[in-house]
């Protein structure tokens, strides 16, 4: 499986994110408060806000343009909005190393990278 490295874990504060492009794809690497990594396409599907700079919740991310809600766990918008963005799977190395596969995770297949 093809993994980029895109940073180390140490490298992200809790509830904020770093944004890497890859692919020509800009992608949002959120710390959550538990301390889990998530990756998500930086770019709201409402109008394109960019979710790296919205409010982290768990594992929610609140879009800083019109609060639309995201799970970042699927990419799935929250109702009563809708849509969906990818996410990414990302490991982290023993040596902190951030690896991104920049393989598009869809939960939905209605929804497609930009
Ligand atoms: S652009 Fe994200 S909620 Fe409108």
């Amino acid at each position: 499986m093809e993994q980029i490295i895109i940073g180390n874990y140490k490298d992200i504060e809790e509830k904020r994110a770093r944004i890497v492009q890859v692919n020509g794809v800009e992608i949002s690497v959120f710390k959550l408060s538990s301390g889990e990594i998530r990756a998500i396409e930086n770019r709201c599907p409402h109008k394109g806000g960019k979710l790296s700079e919205g409010i982290v919740s768990g594992h929610h991310v609140f879009c800083p343009l019109h609060d639309w809600k995201i799970d970042m766990n699927d990419g799935v918008v929250q109702a009563p909005d809708e849509g969906c963005i990818a996410t990414y799977q990302v490991t982290v190395a023993e040596n902190g190393d951030l690896q991104l596969d920049p393989n598009p995770v869809l939960s939905d297949t209605s929804c497609e990278a930009s």
